[in-house]
């Protein structure tokens, strides 16, 4: 016989619902909820920099060997060295600029160790990544070899804290100068008579920490050592045939405006053009990856809010010292992307830092990318960490030796913001766009689970032409969300999207099934001008609108 609920059942069930945002699990059952947004067609922000989709990768864990690099002797299939399924998807993706050889790694790697026949480089220890036997047979010649392949534009990371000036300068010499002298001959002999024409160059990295533990002066004293000799190596204008080269300096932690003033008070007395600055922001959370409740992954998913807000800051920072239509020193998200607890078994048999991506990580990644789009006046470039094997990665192996490579959600994601580069960002409104209200914390930040109000629907959009690219992300694990988008600015008249979905947080691509996360078609449709569609609950979509 049905009876009336009593207080208790309440209480019951309350108490049910609140336990499960504890647990991990699992797949909720979702209520619908509408959701209005407005794309503003005709207000525009900036270009999307195709830089602002690149990407990062270290001599740490199974990246570089293992993951692009197997040798040329390995029965995984590869081209002349270079994993094959990880070339073919990533020259499918596109990857715009990549970033090496670290990281930490860089400031303790010496170039010199990584050219001339393989069997004879020196064997040196990797002492940040587990004092593993680095034996160099991946240098400079492989890696813009991978580069070439895939189609990406090298960004090289040099050494500050263990290098020199010289070392430096010597390196830009062997790459970019383009015949004649002893180390341009010497790049000719060891098989690459035309030069590497290499333009991004970091001055060391994360000073602040593993790459020295500078204080923010003494290491704005180091750029403009390094860079006054960097500079007079790379000017095209004086070198037929040379490459001007674009300098980065090494910015803060998280939103650290000590460290900015500190770098910037210091570079502002004169010397050596900064072109670039670079933050880090990891987005942490306290679970192993497949292991999330819902209220840790509403408290990683909130600080993408505390990213853009971070971006906004140091941008202000920055105008503050040069105020430059041109935004220089252009700034650089060098490393950012979802850092979980590591599970030690998977480490030890598949490489440092190796983590499963889930249908978490792609709304994570969906939320930065579009805190990019919607920045895009403000980003020079960002590297999500890292391409293979190592955190919120692109692609995945089964450890060194595994054949199998599969395309992590984070891949389709990536994939389903690619019709937007080179476009125009427009403005948008919508309830997940908004800042978080009060002082900007630091870097991602470990710490206790905190009872967190759950992110809201995040919208990016961009135009060209008579095509308007709108990306959305539902981060909610209960709300299949309804939603009606007002095109303003122009004429929606049809709309083709693509959605990466799934009930279950924690649901990854795993060797057994690589295809359980992948884009999908997705209704949507147009109605007096507006976008009409329906985002079930934890997902990524991106609609093309033909507007007139
Ligand atoms: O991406 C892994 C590490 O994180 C990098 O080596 C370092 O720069 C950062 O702390």
């Amino acid at each position: 016989m049905p009876s009336h609920p009593t207080r208790r059942d309440f209480a019951r069930a309350a108490s049910a619902a609140s336990l499960a945002a504890w647990l991990p699990s699992g797949v909720f059952a979702a209520t619908a909820a509408n959701r209005k947004a407005v794309v503003h067609a005709d207000q525009e922000i900036a270009t999307i920099r195709p830089e602002l989709h690149s990407n990062f990768a270290e001599h740490l864990g199974s990246c570089t060997y293992g993951g692009i690099w197997v040798g040329k002797k390995s029965p995984i299939p590869n081209i002349d060295g270079y994993r094959r399924a990880a070339v073919e998807y990533l020259k499918e993706l596109g990857v715009p600029v990549l970033r090496w050889p670290g990281g930490c790694f860089a400031d303790d790697y010496h170039w010199r160790d990584g050219i001339g026949p393989a069997a004879q480089r020196p064997k040196r220890v990797n002492l940040h990544w587990g004092n593993y036997l680095e034996d160099n047979s991946f240098g400079t010649h492989e890696f813009i070899g991978f580069c070439r392949l895939i189609g990406a534009e090298p960004y090289f990371a040099a050494n500050v804290g263990t290098g020199s000036p010289e070392e430096f300068r010597d390196w830009i010499e062997y790459c970019n100068y383009p015949k004649g002298s002893t180390l341009s001959d010497l790049r000719a002999a060891n098989g690459s008579p035309e030069p590497f024409r290499v333009r991004y160059w970091g001055v060391g990295n994360e000073l602040w920490g593993c790459g020295g533990n500078y204080t923010p002066e003494r290491a704005a004293q180091e750029f403009r050592r390094f860079a006054t000799f960097a500079r007079g190596m790379a000017a095209a204008r004086s070198i037929p045939g040379g490459t001007d080269v674009y300098l980065v300096g090494c910015g803060p932690s998280g939103d650290d405006a000590r460290w900015t003033r500190g770098f910037m008070d210091q570079l502002s007395g004169g010397g050596p053009q900064i072109d670039g600055y670079s933050m880090h922001y990891y987005e942490n959370g306290n679970l192993p990856p497949t292991e999330f409740t819902v209220q840790e992954m509403y408290r990683q998913l909130n600080l993408f809010a505390r990213v853009e807000q971070a971006v906004i800051h140091q941008r202000e920072l920055l105008d503050g010292y040069q105020p430059d239509p041109r935004r220089r020193p252009g700034l650089f998200l060098d490393e950012w992307g979802i850092w979980d607890r590591m599970i030690p078994e998977e480490e030890r048999t598949r490489g440092r830092l190796w983590m499963e991506s889930t249908m978490r990580s792609a709304v994570g990644a969906g939320l930065g990318l579009n805190v990019f789009n919607r920045l895009a006046d403000k980003l020079y470039m960002c590297n999500i960490a890292q391409l293979m094997n190592v955190l919120q990665s692109l692609l995945l192996t089964d450890g060194p030796e595994g054949a199998h490579c599969v395309r992590t959600s984070t891949y389709w994601a990536f994939m389903l913001f690619k019709p937007h580069r080179g476009k125009t960002a427009v403005r948008v409104e919508a309830d997940g766009n908004r800042l978080p209200a009060g002082p900007v914390p630091g870097n991602g930040g470990r710490g206790a689970a905190r009872e967190e109000e759950p992110p809201d629907l995040s919208v990016s959009a961009s135009r060209q032409g008579g095509e308007v690219v709108v990306s959305l992300v539902n981060p909610r694990h209960d709300l299949d969300m309804q939603v009606e988008c007002a095109i303003l600015g122009a004429t929606a008249r049809s709309a083709r999207a693509q959605i990466l979905h799934d009930a279950d947080m924690n649901a990854a691509n795993t060797f057994d099934n690589p295809d359980r996360l992948k884009i999908q078609p997705l209704a949507a449709a147009v109605e007096g001008g507006n976008l009409k569609l329906t985002l079930p609950a934890l997902s990524v979509a991106t609609v093309t609108i033909q507007a007139g």
